[in-house]
């Protein structure tokens, strides 16, 4: 039997050792806090876990404990490379199960999770013990239909010898994929003793975990796996709020299909001597080239792809996509290519969020309060979205009195010349070597922040201006839509140009509106004694609202902001009294 040491340990002690490890993040997450300083943490992990299994590394990427999200996605894709990802019967023997894996090499590291179904994410140590696996894995028999025999690395166990009957429980572990309603978490932080621990509460239970990130890495592998029939030297690569440190448990899944290695867009031609050059089809422009490759993977995806469902070629989109269902992993995925400036626009969120702990709580927040209210929503429409919101927190951030974080154009002049990037004639330069940020010594708690950031919004002219990353600074608006944000790198581009006057005013008087209750009493203070479930803090800011409703601009106009603040307060104030009947 080749089952490694660390394997068999993690069968005793899988689940103490998760709890340890989710201890071990809050003491960390509020000691860093305190310290303001680094947040050393990789895509969802806790900082123990990922340097105790991390493969070496050269550290040229790495400085100061902060690895650049290229190291990370490397770390992550060799990972996903050497996992498989296996559909068990519901009363699968934990130990056997392992014995049997383990006759193909050494298991780094495994974990169950449900979605349709018990699976489990097996990583070896090599990518020869997968392909040994694979060889001994068999196509299905079945009666009344046929299969596409297109193999991958999504199996299904079908032993049944490795059933345990003799013991219906299984008592396997499983790792959650998804997150308590918000509406049951409330309860949750109304028990917490400040406002600041409510958002470290609140960003602990959402965000992306360790197993999740893996995940969502080896579903981009398994995707890898098709798209490598047409393109061997392809990479998918995760970006967005799965990358960026800003995911919910929940999140869609993007991708960009990088097909850089084989482009030719990185290689140096020889400057005399014989060559030889592949000949190639030529297309009108590369957006036509992006919407024929996407045409055709979609196609495999929807034709071959194991467990891919719901496909839909959205070429005509300003960025052209294939959507679809991932059932065994239950991620809405979205599949671009030649997407490379929002791969810059990741990197660039990513690299804030780890700057100041305080970014990605409030980012957090913000994302979760809105999502509440219904701000922000996953059907496209004339919403804010997380993006816009996200850069709404940054801008916010950069414009205190003592910024939190630096402007764009402040990490542009400390790049180094391998920082330089220009994709499509827009500059994208800004720096990677985190130990070259100087931050100023801001010591808001997330509490100030939280009711500044509401306040700041509640009041800000965007009807005449447009919000400037780059510079840190409001510049007046160059175009009539509602919400100006100007894209940091595109920067002649809108982000919010979809939101429409509706949706900006409803997220201006919910600002209003909780800006004015955390300046209440009566519900920024815990409340003691028995009743410790009463919402208080943040908890109240995340129940339904009593402006949400506003429709227009008109409406507000004749009632005062004093006035819904008042009627407000009776009603917080009605609610409160103890009930007489
Ligand atoms: P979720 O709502 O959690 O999925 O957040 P997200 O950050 O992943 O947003 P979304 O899935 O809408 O977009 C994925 C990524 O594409 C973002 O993180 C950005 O990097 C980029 N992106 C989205 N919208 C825009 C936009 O309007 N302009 C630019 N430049 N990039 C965008
Ligand atoms: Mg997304």
């Amino acid at each position: 039997m080749r089952l490694s040491a660390s394997v068999l340990t993690a069968m005793a002690s899988s689940f103490a050792v998760c709890r340890l490890h989710m201890r071990g993040r809050v003491v960390l997450v509020r000691s860093l806090q305190k310290a303001d300083t680094f947040l050393q943490r990789s895509i969802g992990t806790d900082v123990a876990a990922a340097q105790a299994e991390a493969p070496p590394r050269d550290g040229s990427d790495e400085k100061d404990g902060c690895k650049s999200l290229h190291a990370l996605q490397v770390e992550r894709q060799e990972q996903a490379e050497r996992s498989v990802l296996i559909n068990c019967q519901s009363r699968t023997n934990e130990k056997k199960f392992l014995k049997y894996l383990s006759n193909h090499g050494d298991i780094k590291k495994y974990f169950f999770y449900e979605s349709y179904g018990l699976y489990a994410v097996v990583e070896f140590a090599k990518r020869e013990n997968v392909a040994s696996l694979l060889e001994g894995a068999v196509i299905p028999s079945v009666s009344h239909e046929s299969t596409v025999p297109f193999k991958s690395r999504l199996l299904s166990l079908r032993n049944l010898s490795l059933v345990d009957l003799s013991n219906q429980q299984s008592g396997l572990q499983c790792q959650p994929q998804t997150t308590i309603p918000i509406n049951e978490f409330i309860q949750r932080l109304s028990k917490e003793e400040s406002i600041d621990q409510q958002i470290t509460s609140l960003t602990e239970a959402y965000q992306l975990t360790e197993e999740n990130s893996r995940l969502r890495f080896l579903v981009c592998s398994l995707l890898k796996d098709i798209a490598a029939a047409y393109f061997p030297e392809c990479t998918i690569k995760p970006f967005g709020s799965s990358v960026n440190g800003f995911g919910k448990l929940g999140c869609d899944l993007d991708m960009f299909l990088d097909l850089d290695g084989i482009s030719g867009r990185n290689v140096k031609m020889p400057k005399s001597g014989l060559s030889l050059e592949y000949q190639m089809k030529r297309a009108n422009s590369e957006r036509a080239v992006t919407q024929s490759i996407l045409s055709v993977i979609g196609e495999c995806v929807d034709q071959f792809g194991p467990g891919c469902v719901g496909v839909q070629k959205i070429l005509n989109a300003r960025c052209p996509l294939v959507r679809f269902a991932h059932q065994p992993s239950g991620f809405q995925c979205d599949l671009t290519a030649n997407n490379r400036v929002a791969m810059k626009s990741t990197e660039l969120l990513y690299l804030y969020g780890q700057l100041d702990p305080r970014v990605r709580s409030l980012v957090f927040t913000v994302r979760c309060w809105a999502r509440a209210h219904g701000v922000t929503s996953s059907i496209p429409g004339a919403w804010i979205s997380n993006f816009s919101l996200t850069v709404m927190v940054l801008f916010f951030l950069q414009k205190r009195s003592i910024p939190i974080i630096p402007t764009l154009e402040h990490l542009r002049d400390l790049a180094g010349p391998a920082d330089k990037s220009v994709i499509e004639g827009n500059d994208c330069t800004f720096v990677s070597d985190f130990s070259k940020i100087q931050l100023k010594s801001n010591t808001e708690t997330l509490e100030q922040l939280l009711c500044e950031f509401f306040e700041f919004y509640a009041t800000f002219p965007f009807s005449r201006m447009s919000l400037n990353i780059r510079k840190g600074k409001e510049q007046n608006k160059p175009e009539v839509a509602p919400l100006h944000i100007q894209n940091p790198f595109e920067t002649s581009l809108n982000v919010s140009k979809n939101v429409n006057a509706t949706q900006l005013d409803r997220f201006v008087a919910l600002c209003q509106e909780s800006s004015w209750l955390l300046q209440q009493r009566e519900t920024n203070t815990p409340r003691g004694g028995a009743n410790m479930t009463t919402a208080w803090g943040l908890a109240t800011l995340l129940l339904p609202s009593q402006v949400a409703g506003i429709k227009s601009r008109k409406k507000r106009r004749r009632e005062p902001a004093s006035e819904r603040i008042k009627g407000l307060l009776e009603s917080l104030k009605n609610k409160n009294q103890p009930k007489t009947s």
